[in-house]
């Protein structure tokens, strides 16, 4: 049976005929029902406004009596905030003592302004293995860029030892722990070494939520992956992160412990944020093989039951007891003991073989 009831729209006189008309309201149900889970997602991580970057950073000093530092966000379409690492690459050529001399960097890759006090306090944690070529370039990249922010820093590079697949979120739970024998951090960025901030407006301090900093990266053409997102570079209050109790230790291999943090963030009841997309920008520096977790999707299911795990379940040996300081980063050599896989990961290459 079919009713014509508006033959002067366009309107298919189909549209109302029983046999069409489950299949499209189904069509349409569909496509509306997608749309809001869409939306929903998108919304996941809010993002702040411009205006609201600066308010929304907490201080470590605010001693009024104090020359405190300032820094000036520039504008949002501010076109010279953004640096071109690759036209900066000549200006480095210099071996680490001369560059550390220049810069005023202490061993061990701390610095701190001279003519003001800084606001904040921040750790910087790299997970590192086997990219030496990416490392020396993002540590005095690095130390040029924060050098205009004016904050207290000190740079860690956590390195895995060769003996077990690479485990991000266990070796960055082990810097934090060790960052902390040193001193009170107010802020903890966790930072691959693969990109760098392009917009002097990304400041490297902490948000009042957990804040998800490497928005928009040139290797993905400046898309993100998915709305949910947390990999890259995240920054944590120290109280926020030992809420989450840290980074779940049980991912050797590439992937899976980013997607269990956004998790865990969330099951604790925060709201992770972002800066603009403006200031949110990142370059990628060349990347190299690395192995993917094949069992990431099962232990990723299954991390929801483990949040007790974590920060205050990482198992570790410094690997060097010496006070092992390079002039631009402090280094510290890890050998994880914890949970350590039967099974393997496999490469990208092999995967794309499979496909
Ligand atoms: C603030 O800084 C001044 C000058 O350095 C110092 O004398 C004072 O004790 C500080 N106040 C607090 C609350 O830390
Ligand atoms: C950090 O603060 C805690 C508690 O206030 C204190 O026990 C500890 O010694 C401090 N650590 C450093 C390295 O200053
Ligand atoms: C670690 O912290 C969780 C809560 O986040 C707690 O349930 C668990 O008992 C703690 N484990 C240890 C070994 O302290």
């Amino acid at each position: 049976m079919c009713v014509i009831v508006q033959k002067q729209t366009e309107m298919s006189p189909f549209f109302l005929c029983d046999k069409y008309f489950s299949f499209q309201v189904y069509l349409i149900l569909v496509i509306t029902l997608f749309t809001v889970l869409r939306n929903v997602h998108v919304e996941a991580i809010k993002y702040i406004a411009h205006e609201d970057m600066e308010k929304n950073l907490v201080p470590s000093n605010t001693n009024t009596s104090q020359n405190l530092c300032t820094f000036s966000f520039s504008t949002e379409s501010d076109i010279q905030g953004y640096v071109n690492p690759h036209y900066n690459y000549p200006i480095f050529p210099e071996d680490p003592q001369t560059f550390a001399k220049k810069l005023n960097v202490k061993p061990g890759g701390e610095w701190e302004p001279s003519d003001c006090k800084a606001r904040y306090s921040v750790a910087l944690i790299i997970p590192y293995r086997d990219r030496l070529t990416q490392l020396s370039f993002f540590i005095r990249y690095i130390h040029i860029f924060l050098y205009y922010q004016q904050i207290q820093y000190r740079i860690y590079v956590i390195e895995q030892t060769q003996h077990y697949f690479f485990n991000r979120g266990l070796i960055l739970n082990a810097g934090y722990l060790e960052a902390k024998k040193d001193k009170n951090y107010s802020c903890f960025i966790f930072h691959d070494v693969d990109i760098i901030p392009s917009h002097r407006n990304n400041y490297y301090a902490c948000s009042q939520a957990p804040r998800h900093m490497s928005v928009l990266r040139t290797s993905t053409y400046y898309r993100l992956p998915y709305p949910t997102y947390f990999d890259g570079a995240v920054s944590f209050l120290p109280e926020h992160f030992e809420k989450i109790n840290g980074f779940s230790n049980k991912f050797y291999g590439s992937g899976g412990e980013d997607e269990d943090l956004y998790n865990r963030v969330v099951h604790h009841g925060l709201e992770p944020i972002r800066f603009p997309n403006s200031a949110s920008t990142y370059s990628s520096l060349a990347h190299v093989d690395s192995i993917i977790n094949k069992d990431k999707d099962a232990i990723l299911q299954a991390g929801k039951n483990f949040y007790h795990l974590g920060l205050n379940s990482t198992k570790y040996d410094r690997h060097y007891l010496s006070n092992n300081n390079e002039p631009l980063f402090t280094r510290i050599m890890i050998r994880p003991l914890e949970g350590i896989p039967e099974v393997v990961g496999i490469s990208d290459c092999e995967k794309n073989q499979k496909k």
